[in-house]
C-alpha cells in the first residue's frame, strides 16, 4: 500500500485514453499493436486505481463515432474487447470489483451482448473499485435514448413532466447509479470532450497530459491526482473570503 496521506483522492475518474495508434505508429507498428497494448496498461491501470482509493474508475473504450476506422481495426478492437472482458471477469471474481457497461449494445454482436449482460450481473452485488467502461458510448445518443424513454414513460403515465428534474433525467441515463466523474483524464495531448459524458461532466475538473495511453501508468495517475487535490471546486459558488468572478 502506498501513502497516500495529503492527497484528496477523487471518488469518480473518468478517463479518455486516447493515442494508441500514434504511440505504436512511432515505434513502427501498426495501430492495433497500441490498442492491445493500451488494454494490457488498462488492466494494471485498475489494480492501480483500487489500490490508491478511487471508488470509480470510467473509460472511454469505443465510441459510437468509432465505427468509421478502417473495417480491419474495427474488427481488432471488438476481439479485443471479446479477450479483454473475459480478463475482467476473472479479475473480478478475484477481486470483488463491480463491472458496468455503458452505450449502446444494440448494434454489438450477440455474444457480446450475452458477455456483457453475465459481467453486469454476475458482479452487481461486489463491492470492490466500480469499474465502467464505455462500448459504443456517445454522450448524445445517450441522451436522446433516455429522452425517448422518458417520453414514453411520460406518455404512459408513468412520470409527469411536472417532476422533470436534473435527477429525474440523470436516472434515464446509462449512468443512472454511478456518481458524476470528479476528475477527467484525457491523455495524448487533445483538449477535447468528443462526446463523453457532456451531462455528467458539468462540474468535473478535467486533467490533460501529453503521455500516450499505452504509457499512462500508476505515476501518471498519481500526477492527476495531485494536480486535483490543488484545484478548489466551487460549483459555481465563491470561496470563502474570495470576490466572485465575473
Ligand atoms: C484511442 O486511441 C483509443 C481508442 C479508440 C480505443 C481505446 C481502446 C483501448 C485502450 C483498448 C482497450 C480497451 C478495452 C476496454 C479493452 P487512438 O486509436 O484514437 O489513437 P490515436 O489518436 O493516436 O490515433
Amino acid at each position: 500500500m502506498g501513502d497516500y496521506s495529503g492527497l484528496k483522492i477523487p471518488k469518480h475518474v473518468s478517463i479518455i485514453m486516447d493515442g494508441n495508434g500514434r504511440w505504436a505508429k512511432a515505434l513502427g507498428k501498426p495501430r492495433t499493436y497500441g490498442h492491445k497494448v493500451g488494454a494490457e496498461n488498462l488492466v494494471q491501470l485498475v489494480e492501480d486505481a483500487d489500490e490508491i482509493g478511487i471508488k470509480y474508475l470510467t473509460v472511454y473504450a469505443f465510441s459510437t463515432e468509432n465505427w468509421n476506422r478502417p473495417d480491419m481495426e474495427v474488427k481488432t478492437l471488438m476481439r479485443l474487447f471479446r479477450k479483454y472482458l473475459k480478463i475482467c471477469y476473472q479479475k473480478a471474481m478475484k477481486n470483488h470489483s463491480r463491472i458496468r457497461l455503458i452505450g449502446d449494445f444494440s448494434k454489438l454482436d450477440a455474444d457480446l451482448q450475452e458477455m456483457i449482460r453475465v459481467l453486469e450481473h454476475d458482479t452487481k452485488d461486489f463491492e470492490g473499485i466500480n469499474f465502467t467502461i464505455a462500448l459504443n458510448y456517445g454522450s448524445r445518443d445517450e441522451m436522446l435514448r433516455g429522452m425517448k424513454k422518458m417520453l414514453a414513460d411520460c406518455k404512459a403515465g408513468r412520470i409527469s413532466e411536472d417532476n422533470l428534474d436534473e435527477e429525474l433525467f440523470s436516472s434515464y441515463l446509462d449512468t443512472s447509479d454511478i456518481p458524476d466523474p470528479d476528475l477527467m483524464i484525457r491523455t495524448s495531448g487533445e483538449e477535447r470532450l468528443s462526446n463523453w459524458m457532456m451531462w455528467q461532466h458539468a462540474y468535473s475538473e478535467f486533467y490533460f497530459t501529453d503521455t500516450a495511453w499505452p504509457d499512462f501508468h500508476k505515476e501518471e495517475l498519481l500526477e492527476a491526482v495531485k494536480a486535483y487535490t490543488l484545484r478548489d471546486r466551487r460549483y459555481g459558488k465563491v470561496s470563502s473570503g474570495e470576490e466572485p468572478n465575473v
